[in-house]
């Protein structure tokens, strides 16, 4: 049974924690040399030019073949883009630059120990290294086109070279973000039907070199629970010649890269001519149920959308040094540290470790260092960085004329901080809303078109037309002070393909809830449900507020509550388990997690710790969760539903309503007092995604 929620909110409860803000206008400066300046582009990008106007994307990509259909619909839900158009994505983000641009950097690489040199790699090394990587790809690993390969890669320029060999031959790749568990990179591997895995031996974090290997292992083991068998496992070298590893290569199945790579000097390629609907990644994402969701993007309608949204949103231009913080282990690094900025032969930065090691300075020293003037990060990561250090971007001679930020709402007070201490005033700000499955932006202003506005994503970007319904599909308009389901009415050639083997779940999930024709080949009746809930103020501005799903956002990445009360069933003594979002100063979000026991089991230390175990080897430390209370029984329905709405409100101290309904209304006060200790504590008026959390409706 689809549940029920009720997105409906006043004006006056949201502007609890959401004030109207000033607009703040961009610089002269920035509007000068702006990569889009006309307004006409959304005249251009009206719906009455839909589909046509994405030529303008597809444009600034090179062809083999251009088109004849531009939008075939029918197959709906499943949109296809540029149909008959052939394309290959390396070659648009590697070889056709090499004219101009072959002694420019592609990628400046910072590793983590600052004695370490800074790497540049040209368009020409670029070029060289992925046509070397290839070719072992397809005559020594025996890839070809349309089959899929795992990467558990951390951030390493061998990254962007392996997925560029792969896009080189028409190989899917799925790379799992590096932080993920081997078990987590195992379970991916069986969906994806990978039968060659991709990692590293080791890299540096936070001051200790990481032994990443060992992932490979369990991975292999977990795929192979799932009937997936992986025969080849190819191993970089964070330093070549080296071993930096406690799990020894196993004969026959590991193979060092690099000792390979010997084979292949000088050789060269020819890029695989695709159809631009054939798939280039997958892109794992966490959902309602335990299972991740294999996003499936195409390669024309992708490359095209990213490539556009990077020259105009992320205002990139060739002469830019653009760094966005992202790992590519997130669908934010593959469009816009790889894919887009290589499209457009920009000058791409990577960098190892985390933002605070050694120091809080780090960013801007690399900013600094490499002159940096596009600066792209997350808002957990500039809370962290104002936290640690709220004075060194003074301290640094570094001038950003862009910045962004992505990932989750950022705070009005987070965002003053970010543009007048990080930008120093200067830089225009863009917050780009948007999701692992839309490819792309969402909504942002155009930077140089649109003022700022703190804790607002603004308007939609052209060629996307938002509309939000309430629970009964009835349109919630601008100003009306009321949150709804911010839906896209149309199709756009960013946008995922379908989940990756499960077009049921695709069409599910993201297009039952407002279809109007299951039956109908016309875009119009299928809007794409995004997910999160949103108002609209007057001015067309955007306000997300966070998702109506049992999804928490976790410092800007999603975790699906049911992933983790599953890694939390696996231990032995554990009856029950429940998890709610808690508000977090950094992480905007931390999961909370509610146990009971079995029958005969006391509560100890020593099974919430074995709980945080489970989650970091199902899951990764990413998901562990901020604390683990052991109660003596869950609130629940009369139907035995767990009222996580409940636990959510004494996890944050809000008000927790009226429990009189419940079947074990006396369970509450315990679970209370065990949370929030003894005596009355001062409630809050916390959030509105944590105050909707696992509402039955
Ligand atoms: O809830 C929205 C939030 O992040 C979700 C998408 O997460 P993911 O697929 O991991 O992609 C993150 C990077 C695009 C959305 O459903 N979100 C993303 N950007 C913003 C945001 N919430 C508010 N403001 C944003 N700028």
């Amino acid at each position: 049974m689809a549940k029920k929620k009720s997105a409906e909110v006043s004006e006056a409860q949201i502007a609890v924690h959401w004030q109207e803000e000033e607009l703040i206008h961009p610089s002269p400066q920035f509007v000068s040399q702006a990569n889009m300046t006309d307004p006409g582009i959304y005249e251009r990008f009206s719906l009455d030019n839909f589909p046509e106007c994405f030529k303008e994307y597809a444009d600034l990509l090179t062809w083999y073949q251009y088109w004849d259909t531009m939008l075939d619909t029918s197959d709906a839900p499943c949109w296809k883009w540029f149909v008959g158009g052939l394309i290959n994505a390396c070659y648009n983000c590697v070889d056709r630059h090499l004219d101009k641009y072959k002694n420019k950097a592609a990628i400046l690489f910072v590793p983590e120990p600052e004695d370490e040199p800074h790497a540049a790699v040209t368009y020409q090394e670029l070029y060289v290294r992925v046509n070397e990587f290839a070719a072992l790809l397809r005559d020594f690993a025996g890839l070809e086109k349309g089959d899929r390969v795992t990467l558990h890669m951390p951030m390493v320029p061998e990254l962007p070279v392996t997925m560029l060999a792969c896009a080189r031959l028409g190989v899917i790749h799925s790379e799992v973000f590096g932080g993920f568990s081997g078990q987590s990179c195992g379970e991916r591997v069986a969906d994806s039907g990978s039968r060659v895995l991709i990692t590293i031996d080791a890299y540096h974090r936070n001051g200790k070199l990481i032994d990443h290997k060992v992932n490979a292992d369990l991975a292999v083991e977990a795929a192979r629970k799932s009937g997936q068998i992986v025969d080849k496992v190819l191993v970089w070298s964070r330093y070549p010649g080296q071993y930096h590893s406690a799990s020894p290569p196993v004969e026959g199945r590991d193979f060092m890269i690099n000792d390979v790579l010997a084979d292949y000097a000088g050789a060269r390629v020819d890029p695989v001519r695709m159809a631009a609907e054939d798939p280039l990644f997958l892109m794992y994402t966490s959902g309602t149920t335990g299972r991740p969701k294999g996003c499936q993007h195409s390669t024309g309608g992708y490359l095209a959308y990213v490539a556009g949204t990077s020259k105009y949103i992320e205002d990139i231009h060739p002469e830019d040094v653009y760094w966005c913080m992202a790992d590519i282990g997130w669908i934010t690094g593959h469009s816009y540290i790889v894919y887009g900025p290589l499209a457009l032969a920009a000058t791409t930065v990577m960098y190892e470790g985390v933002p605070t090691y050694p120091d809080a300075g780090r960013a801007w020293r690399i900013a600094e260092r490499l002159d940096v003037n596009i600066f792209h990060t997350a808002p957990t990561t500039v809370r962290m960085l104002r936290k640690a250090g709220p004075d060194e971007p003074a301290k640094y001679d570094y001038h950003f004329k862009h910045m962004t930020t992505v990932g989750e709402p950022i705070e009005p007070e987070v965002w003053r901080w970010y543009y007048d201490v990080v930008g120093k005033g200067e830089a225009a700000i863009v917050d780009t809303w948007w999701q692992t499955e839309t490819g792309g932006f969402l909504c942002s202003t155009l930077p140089a078109l649109q003022p700022m506005k703190p804790g607002s994503t603004g308007p939609a970007v052209p060629g996307i037309h938002p509309v939000i319904y309430d629970e009964n599909g009835e349109e919630l308009g601008a100003g009306t002070g009321k949150a709804g389901n911010i839906c896209i009415r149309n199709p756009w050639p960013g946008a995922f393909q379908t989940i990756w083997g499960d077009r049921e779940r695709y069409v599910d999930t993201y297009y039952a809830k407002y279809c109007r024709d299951k039956d109908s080949k016309d875009w119009r009746d299928w809007p794409y449900l995004t997910g999160d809930a949103a108002l609209l103020a007057e001015d067309g501005y955007y306000r997300i507020l966070g998702r109506i799903d049992d999804v928490i956002n976790v410092a800007g990445h999603r975790l699906g509550t049911k992933e983790l009360e599953s890694a939390a069933l696996t231990v032995e003594e554990i009856a029950e388990a429940a998890v709610v979002p808690v508000v977090d100063e950094i992480k905007g979000r931390a999961p909370d997690m509610y146990i009971s026991l079995k029958p005969g089991f006391e509560a100890s230390k020593e099974t919430e710790t074995r709980v945080v175990k489970a989650i970091e080897e199902m899951i990764g430390k990413i998901a562990r969760p901020k604390h683990v209370h052991v109660v003596p029984d869950m609130p629940k329905t009369r139907s035995g539903k767990i009222m996580r709405r409940v636990l959510a409100a004494i996890s944050n101290t809000m008000d927790i309503g009226d429990v009189s309904t419940l079947a074990n209304p006396d369970v509450v006060e315990g679970i209370r007092v065990l949370v929030q200790g003894e005596g009355k504590v001062a409630l809050k008026k916390g959030p509105e995604d944590i105050a909707r959390f696992g509402d039955e409706g």
